[in-house]
């Protein structure tokens, strides 16, 4: 059965089994190394992308709920390849991963948050982002978070 949607700006067609996790196929069908499998069962984050906007954790979610959406993960989260997102500048920035697996679902969490909320606080952060860090860097998260926000309100203002 083939399942079409949108994914980084390019069309995408595949033709997987509909409960296949949308993981697998952006990882192993379209190459998309950058989301990553951590637990498999939702509950780290490694592997969150957004679906038509909301991050999802998409180890636990089937390609078939993604048909006919807009699919982004990290390689497709800059505006340009000129232009850095503000999670991007700002993880780079504040030099946040250490072994940096569990960054791309991380910054694409992160993402998300700012979008919603522009001006977070640290317990806003704590409480909305549950992904895990095994080489513990979440005091450097909260603080590239922060500065991807002001980042943000910087850019709108300009
Ligand atoms: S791999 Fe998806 S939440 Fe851990
Ligand atoms: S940077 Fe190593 S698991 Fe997070």
């Amino acid at each position: 059965m083939n399942i079409d949607f949108t994914i980084n700006g390019t069309k995408a067609s595949v033709d997987v089994p509909a409960e296949m996790p949308l993981l697998w196929v952006v990882r192993d069908e379209l190459g998309l190394k950058g989301t990553k499998y951590g637990c498999g069962k939702a509950l780290c984050g490694a592997c969150t992308l957004h679906v038509d906007g909301e991050a999802v954790r998409s180890c636990s979610f089937p390609v078939s709920a993604a048909a006919g959406k807009t699919v982004t993960t990290l390689e497709g989260l800059s505006p340009s390849e000129e232009k850095l997102h503000p999670i991007q500048q700002a993880w780079i920035d504040e030099q946040v991963p250490q072994c940096g697996y569990c960054q791309p679902g991380f910054m694409m969490a992160a993402a998300k948050l700012i979008k919603d909320i522009p001006n977070p606080t640290d317990e806003d952060i704590r409480s909305n982002i549950s992904n895990i860090c095994r080489c513990g860097t979440h005091p450097r998260i909260i603080k590239a978070i922060r500065r991807a926000a002001e980042l943000q309100r910087i850019s709108a203002t300009l």
